[in-house]
């Protein structure tokens, strides 16, 4: 499987934290807030990674990740003109998907928690596709699924107002190849954007759509606005300070996942804090 993660978008929400930068190079405690969802990605077990994001912001993702050599993973880098919406990544990233499944994630989504990784993978259903669903207090925010009494999910509506359900569908989705070609059949919604769900609709419609609840205990986190940034980072500093291990570090997710060996855990010569101290204690392991 191959990983996508879409990174563009303006982040008018963030400004002006994101007047010079992007909105996932943010930090969420000690580290920018891509890692996240290439932590995650790496725990599916998927080495090929596509990043994509705005022209003038390649080269900020470029200097901090550069090809991924250093985790043992393969970074590269395609350009989104406009948000055009999150299904017109799968577009862009046609060349590289080919003819194989992948996940797409976007840069703004910290998922983690139990399930989240090795056990989420198992689950995938090829070919169709997969989606999660995990209940918010505030579904009208997101894509939502309603769900009959078999707990089968019967439509896919992006920010509904009804209340009916509190299914919100977060942005981590996994595809087949197929999707190339539904993509080129959507047609701009009102508020002229690609839709995702209207994609995961579409493979609902046809039966190929798999839907995994996520466990109570995991964490959806939102880094939409100031305050949720604040939260998320606030969650990530206790859970790391109370276990002394990282969360979301692709560093120690590339040695345990085997990618490199432990006297490779890539940390800068020249630097001493906190979380390179943790990683070099992986190192003596
Ligand atoms: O966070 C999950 C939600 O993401 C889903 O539940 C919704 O179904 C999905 O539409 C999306 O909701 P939002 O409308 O809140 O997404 P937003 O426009 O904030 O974009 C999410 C991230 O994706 C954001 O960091 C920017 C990036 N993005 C978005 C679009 C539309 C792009 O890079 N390019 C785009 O064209």
């Amino acid at each position: 499987m191959r990983g996508i993660i879409l990174a563009g978008g303006s982040g008018t929400r963030l400004w002006p934290l994101t007047a010079a930068t992007n909105k996932s190079l943010l930090p969420v405690f000690d580290k920018p807030m891509i890692y996240y969802p290439i932590t995650n990605l790496m725990l599916y077990g998927i080495r090929e990674v596509l990043i994509i994001t705005n022209e003038n912001q390649v080269p900020l993702f470029q200097n901090l990740l550069g090809n991924g050599n250093q985790w043992g993973i393969e970074i590269s880098y395609a350009i989104q003109d406009k948000p055009s919406g999150i299904a017109q990544a799968i577009s862009i990233g046609q060349d590289f998907i080919g003819s194989e499944n992948f996940a797409l994630i976007l840069g703004d989504n910290l998922i983690y928690g139990p399930g989240i990784g090795r056990n989420l993978i198992s689950q995938l259903s090829f070919p169709g596709a997969t989606m999660t669903i995990y209940e918010v207090a505030n579904p009208s925010e997101y894509g939502v699924a309603y769900l009959n009494q078999k707990d089968e999910v019967t439509e896919i509506i992006e920010k509904p107002l009804d209340g009916k359900s509190n299914w919100a569908i977060p942005g981590l989705y996994f595809f087949d190849c197929n999707s190339i070609e539904l993509v080129k059949d959507l047609k701009p919604s009102p508020r002229g954007e690609l839709e995702i769900t209207e994609l995961l609709r579409t493979y609902l419609r046809s039966s190929k759509l798999k839907t995994i609840k996520l466990p109570r205990g995991t964490a959806w986190l939102d880094l939409g606005n100031p305050r949720s940034l604040l939260d998320a980072s606030e969650f990530i500093k206790s859970l790391q300070t109370r276990q002394g291990l990282l969360i979301g570090s692709p560093e120690e997710t590339a040695w345990r996942m085997g990618y490199v060996g432990s006297s490779t855990v890539s940390i800068p010569v020249n630097i001493q804090n906190e979380y390179s101290e943790i990683l070099k204690d992986l190192r003596n392991d």
